[in-house]
């Protein structure tokens, strides 16, 4: 059996072990994957301790993944996109008792986003808002899928900054009173609004028909999901299937194998 885990602090609501649970029935791989809480000044000596145990991996949540980030970019051994995020969510420890650092969560959103709510990215004015952690984490994959990309963020000069990162003529920043008059066909909330249960200043008519209305959170309904609704967004998601979809790809990453993400995302959905 090889044993994976997921890490974080709290990690007791964390749905990772039975989606890789999940995973592993169906694909009839051998690996066991629990939830640990590192302590919060004891992540590097966590690490330590599992790969000393002879885990072969673990899945980085909340607050770590910056830390894990650094834990590996000093060897040179981070994926692009967890390079230009500097995050990291998923550790591979490799035989040569080195650290091999991915980030899955924007291919996680990008698969969500055009596998199950089927909306093709390639040549779509995509919204995402935000330029912390999330958003960095996410705009290399959805660049990759073609999208055409505004980066809005309230604290406008790091929404520039995100953009210029990218140095690609398909990402622009800007502040929230520059969306007035334009529509967008994908708005993607990347932001940390919803935890706090409030609204980003996003002016009326921001969705153009069709229009997909994504929040990366999960759990409720948040106030941008609800905005969505008065404001006639087509389709409306949270963010369960991009929970479901990064696993998949780091389940991918370590055992070679990809699952059916498709009746795990219904069975948590219930
Ligand atoms: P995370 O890692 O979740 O991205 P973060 O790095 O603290 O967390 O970033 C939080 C993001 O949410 C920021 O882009 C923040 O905007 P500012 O940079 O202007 O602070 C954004 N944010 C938080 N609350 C918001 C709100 N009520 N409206 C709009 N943006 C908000």
């Amino acid at each position: 059996t090889d044993r994976y885990a997921v890490i974080g602090h709290p990690i007791s609501h964390s749905k990772s072990p039975l989606i890789h649970k999940m995973f592993a029935e169906q694909t009839g791989q051998d690996i066991s994957y629990e939830a640990i809480e590192a302590p919060l000044d004891g992540f590097a000596a966590t690490i330590e301790r599992l790969r000393a145990e002879g885990y072969k991996g673990c899945n980085v949540t909340v607050p770590f993944k910056f830390e894990a980030y650094r834990l590996v970019s000093s060897q040179q051994r981070a994926r692009i996109e967890a390079e230009l995020a500097k995050a990291v969510n998923t550790l591979s420890f490799l035989d040569d008792s080195q650290i091999f650092g991915d980030n899955t969560d924007g291919i996680g959103l990008v698969q969500d986003i055009q596998q199950n709510l089927k909306v093709v990215l390639s040549g779509k004015r995509v919204l995402l808002m935000g330029a912390g952690g999330a958003a960095y984490g996410v705009a290399l994959p959805l660049l990759n899928a073609e999208a055409k990309l505004v980066v809005a963020n309230r604290t406008e000069d790091k929404a520039f900054e995100l953009a210029s990162r990218f140095n690609a003529d398909r990402i622009t920043g800007c502040g929230y009173e520059a969306l007035s008059g334009q529509q967008f066909d994908v708005v993607i909330n990347a932001t940390s609004s919803g935890l706090s249960d409030e609204l980003p200043p996003l002016p009326p008519g921001i969705f153009a028909p069709g229009a997909l209305a994504y929040d990366m959170m999960y759990g409720r309904e948040t106030p941008f999901m609800r905005f969505a609704r008065e404001q006639g967004a087509a389709q409306v998601a949270d963010g369960l299937g991009m929970l479901v979809e990064q696993a998949a790809e780091a389940f991918y990453i370590w055992c070679g194998v990809r699952p059916d993400t498709v009746p795990v995302l219904a069975a948590l959905r219930g």
